[in-house]
């Protein structure tokens, strides 16, 4: 057993898409989140950025004693062979247990992935499904309006912005008959409903944050690190920038309210 907190991070608030399912597999852990909501967006940024803005954020979380670190960022997951030797600590990112998912879950070989730019172009996850089988054939795209859409409130499918960007982006991919599509990105949950109505009931989406939050319960299982105690958990937030609005955004991913407990750091320290 382990009362230690399990850190979570993400280059902005999108990461709470990752913590809503680790609250509703694993409600007795304690979670600390940090936020960089001070440089977000990540997913337009060089290779070397994204590095060092993550060595800081892990850094940050360490401090805190965590037992293991959640890189809840599908850019910085992107390039986490990269940050081997930089964790003190556990960590997993959402690439390898959401690709791993996705290839249990087709049955005609065919995937589709979207994500920021970054993480297309990185090709992280089609590499990772290749490597499970290379048979399957991967279809990427990347579609750098769906945070600011999300960040901004555009998230009815009834929305015809909000469709007409998704459709906009999909088309190809649909046309590619694919039968599962990786959600890449912290946002993309989101606009779930938005992203179903373009690709169609055929087509099995897979939730990074999801898949990520039900890996780390099983390794916290494995290695006997499970928080035994039968109490809701302790979460604490921390971003890098102004708390003020804070709760109204969180609210959206978290999908529950979590009042004005969050702390302002600065990150740059780390
Ligand atoms: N959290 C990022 C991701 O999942 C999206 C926002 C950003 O570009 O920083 O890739």
């Amino acid at each position: 057993m382990s009362f230690e907190p399990i850190g979570v991070f993400d280059s902005g608030l999108g990461g709470l898409t990752a913590v809503k399912e680790l609250l509703s597999f694993l409600p007795n852990e304690n979670i600390v989140y940090f936020g960089d909501t001070g440089r977000v967006p990540y997913g337009n940024r060089s290779k070397e950025t994204i590095i060092r803005y993550a060595k800081q954020d892990a850094n940050f979380l360490q401090s805190k004693n965590v037992k293991l670190i959640i890189v809840a960022c599908g850019t910085v997951s992107s390039v986490i062979d990269s940050l081997n030797g930089s964790f003190a600590v556990p960590f997993t990112g959402v690439v390898k247990p959401t690709a791993a998912s996705a290839v249990k879950a087709t049955k005609n070989g065919r995937i589709g992935v979207i994500g920021t730019t970054a993480t297309i172009s990185s090709k992280s996850y089609k590499k990772e499904i290749e490597a499970l089988n290379a048979s399957i054939e991967v279809f990427q795209q990347d579609c750098p309006l769906f945070v600011p859409l999300v960040e901004n409130g555009f998230i009815s499918k009834d929305d015809p912005i909000v469709f007409m960007v998704v459709k906009r982006y999909l088309q190809k991919l649909k046309e590619k008959d694919i039968d599962t599509l990786i959600m890449g990105c912290t946002h993309y949950p989101i606009l779930r409903e938005a992203i179903s109505a373009v690709m169609g009931d055929n087509v099995t989406l897979i939730d990074s944050g999801r898949e990520t939050a039900l890996y780390a319960a099983s390794l916290l299982k494995e290695n006997g690190q499970l928080n035994g105690s039968n109490q809701a958990g302790n979460n604490q937030f921390f971003v890098s920038d102004r708390v003020e609005g804070f709760s109204n955004i969180a609210g959206l991913f978290l999908g529950r309210d979590i009042g004005n407990d969050v702390h302002r750091i600065n990150i740059e320290e780390y």
